[in-house]
């Protein structure tokens, strides 16, 4: 297995059965620093997902890759009615904390967040009460590729976006993204831009690509991120902590400056994982896809002039 040969996570998280690299909690404490300050993520974010859900009638949404929750917190803000899991309880903690800290909103007494695999989903999660499926699934910020293939068959893929499918009614949308892995394996390095992510207190992100059987099988990222300036601003200023409250959730920062933590990725070639999702589908949908919310055609792919991210909408066929 490939995994004995090759770490795909940080030192001391567990290697049984389907690993939670997020399990050291390291990347879960530093997360909401690493995806940058709320504002600065939501502005692109914000109003194409939201307009995205608004154009498609949608109000029920299941985010099944909420994490710390920062797109399910966004989408309650915006008015919708949310749903969060997530496999990673280090993850859900801190969105559990958010949703009793805000708990005197409505939105957010009503935010249900439940710890879900997409490989079990249809069994740990049921359709909103009386309906025939959720209006929308969710699963953003590159989660998706965390899903490995040990097997070499992507068969675990396929289950895993077929539970997805089976959860949304007829009509309903997947909205589904993966980092430019073409870009990626072509160059060997990550893009510099990052649309998603602006975090000021990222210093590194190497990208080491593993091939098997000369397939391209594992991209891991290893990521830097230091954290001294902020503490130092904590320390200086007895306001700062006030201010950024909501930045830093209902906790001081803590420990040390500097954080390494190691995620894996199945690289997603984008033709594949458009053959993925409607093979999944059984071919009844509709597919659009965008690059960094933008049309593809605006792009010309020479150089760097491409995305970092696509973003997946598939409609199911009513
Ligand atoms: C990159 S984080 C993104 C979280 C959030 N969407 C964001 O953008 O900040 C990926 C999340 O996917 C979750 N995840 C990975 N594999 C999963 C699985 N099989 N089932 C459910 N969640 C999974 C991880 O626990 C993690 O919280």
């Amino acid at each position: 297995m490939v995994d004995s040969i090759y770490r795909t996570r940080s030192l001391g998280v567990a290697s049984e059965g389907l690993p939670d690299q997020y399990a050291d909690g390291k990347a879960a404490r530093v997360w909401e620093f690493y995806i940058g300050q709320k504002t600065s993520r939501t502005e692109n974010y914000k109003n194409f997902l939201c307009s995205s859900l608004r154009d498609k009638g949608c109000k029920d949404i299941l985010d099944v890759a909420c994490g710390t929750g920062v797109d399910s917190i966004l989408l309650l803000e915006e008015g919708f009615h949310v749903k969060s899991v997530d496999a990673s309880d280090k993850m859900l903690k801190y969105a559990l904390r958010e949703r009793w800290r805000r708990r005197q909103e409505p939105a957010f007494d009503n935010w249900e967040i439940e710890e879900a695999n997409w490989l079990t989903l249809c069994d740990d999660i049921n359709k909103p009460r009386g309906q025939d499926g959720y209006d929308a699934v969710i699963c953003l910020g590159n989660s998706f590729a965390h899903l490995l293939d040990f097997d070499g068959d992507l068969a675990n893929h396929k289950l895993a976006i077929t539970n997805m499918a089976n959860l949304l009614k007829p009509g309903g949308v997947l909205m589904i993204d993966h980092r430019n892995y073409d870009y990626i394996l072509d160059s060997g390095k990550s893009p510099a831009k990052n649309i998603y992510y602006n975090s000021q207190y990222t210093s590194d992100i190497s990208t080491s690509l593993l091939y098997v059987n000369g397939k391209p099988n594992i991209v891991t990222l290893d990521y830097t991120m230091d954290l001294s300036e902020l503490i130092k601003q904590q320390e200086q200023d007895e306001n700062w902590f006030t201010a950024n409250y909501s930045l830093l959730k209902n906790k001081r920062f803590e420990g040390p400056p500097v954080n390494r933590f190691r995620l894996s990725y199945y690289p997603h070639r984008l033709d594949a994982f458009k053959q993925l999702l409607s093979d999944s589908f059984d071919g009844k949908c509709h597919q659009t896809v965008f690059g960094d919310f933008q049309p593809l055609d605006s792009f010309t792919y020479k150089g760097d002039d491409a995305p970092a991210f696509y973003i997946h909408i598939v409609q199911k066929m009513l």
